[in-house]
């Protein structure tokens, strides 16, 4: 029987979130607007084989599932290697990738026959003028073929369209039909007050889900879809594919929160709007050992919050935008 991890709040965490990078080649508005921002330099990111090692370690210790994220993933070099070695723990099921799918379509071959088990591609607008007033760059029509390069692989495939008023709130039914021609998972989510995301009022998926129904008919619960995270997925009728909600805000998931996440320059932050955490990678670079390090972990997780805080001040945060922590 695979072992398990508790926190202290009794649940148990068997997913972690892996930042390999703070860097990203679009600049979303509410995530990492405009220029000029300060990335890691080269020698605070944990190497490959550092982050393998921490891979390996907390695989044995009740990780069964591991998420790839960045900023951007697939701007750090040798991380399609990199995915195909973590998929070959013993104890790790599965290893997911989330990207904006910009860079995606070249490196699909490799990552499907490391045997990815879902790719999650943020794409907010389908219209290019819209897409460029969002991410800030022309890039849509790359992403546009990865998604059908996803899909003509067979690897499940969800998009993350995170609702914007007036931005690209007219476009959700075009998103939903995209979802009911193509086995693809459309998935809305709440903006989170979170960084830049504070500047941007959130819809309440509750509502949309709502109002999509007048439009598509009944939107019945699916409980096939596989996932780690907090989304709630539903299909209509005639659907081939899914549509999911990720209601982070008028719908507080933390309860069964399994998670934690570790940032590129391998800070461990246990709960999403909290500071807290420990950073490991001065501990691996002082010679802690492997029995140290497992340890370590399980202590610190007794100390996982109860819940998000969007009320906490930001700049006790550390790090405290999207683009740093990998959603
Ligand atoms: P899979 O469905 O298993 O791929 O996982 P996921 O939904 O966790 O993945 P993804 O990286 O695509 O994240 C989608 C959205 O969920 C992002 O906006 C994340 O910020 C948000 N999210 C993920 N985990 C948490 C969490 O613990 N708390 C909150 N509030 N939001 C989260
Ligand atoms: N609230 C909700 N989702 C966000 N993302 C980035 N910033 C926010 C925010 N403030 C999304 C991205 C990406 C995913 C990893 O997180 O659009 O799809
Ligand atoms: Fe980059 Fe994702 Fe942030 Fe957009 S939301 S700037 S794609 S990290």
């Amino acid at each position: 029987e695979a072992i398990q991890l508790e926190d202290g709040k009794h649940r148990t965490i068997d997913y972690m979130r892996i930042s390999v990078t703070d860097r990203c080649n679009l600049s979303c508005a509410y995530c990492m607007p405009g220029k000029n921002h300060k990335f890691l330099p080269k020698e605070e990111l944990l190497s490959l084989k550092e982050l393998y090692r921490i891979c390996k370690l907390v695989s044995e210790i009740g990780i069964h599932k591991l998420k790839i994220t960045g900023g951007e993933p697939l701007l750090r070099e040798g991380i399609e290697d990199f995915i195909t070695q973590i998929k070959k723990l013993p104890g790790i099921e599965c290893v997911t990738l989330t990207t904006n799918g910009t860079m995606l379509r070249k490196k699909l071959p490799v990552l499907k026959k490391a045997g990815i088990d879902g790719i999650n591609i943020s794409l907010d607008s389908m219209n290019p003028v819209v897409y460029k007033k969002v991410t800030g760059f022309n890039r849509l029509e790359e992403v546009l073929e990865a998604v059908q390069s996803c899909i003509a692989l067979e690897i499940p495939t969800k998009l993350n369209c995170v609702v914007l008023k007036e931005i690209n709130e007219s476009e959700i039914r075009e998103f939903v039909k995209m979802a009911k021609q193509y086995p693809v998972i459309v998935r809305f989510i709440e903006m989170m007050p979170l960084g830049e995301g504070s500047r941007f009022e959130s819809v309440s998926g509750v509502l949309l889900r709502k109002q999509l129904e007048q439009e598509f008919g009944v939107l019945y619960s699916a409980w096939d879809v596989a996932g780690n995270g907090p989304a709630v997925y539903y299909h209509g009728e005639d659907f081939k594919g899914r549509i999911g909600f990720i209601n982070a805000v008028s719908q507080c998931f933390c309860a069964y929160c399994n998670r934690i996440r570790m940032s590129a320059d391998g800070y461990i932050q246990l709960c999403l709007s909290h500071p807290d955490g420990w950073n490991m990678k001065h501990a691996i670079r002082s010679g802690m050992t492997d029995d140290e390090i497992k340890q370590k972990f399980i202590t610190l997780l007794k100390n996982k919050p109860a819940g998000h805080d969007f009320n906490l001040d930001i700049k006790e945060r550390k790090p405290h935008d999207m683009w740093q922590i990998g959603g």
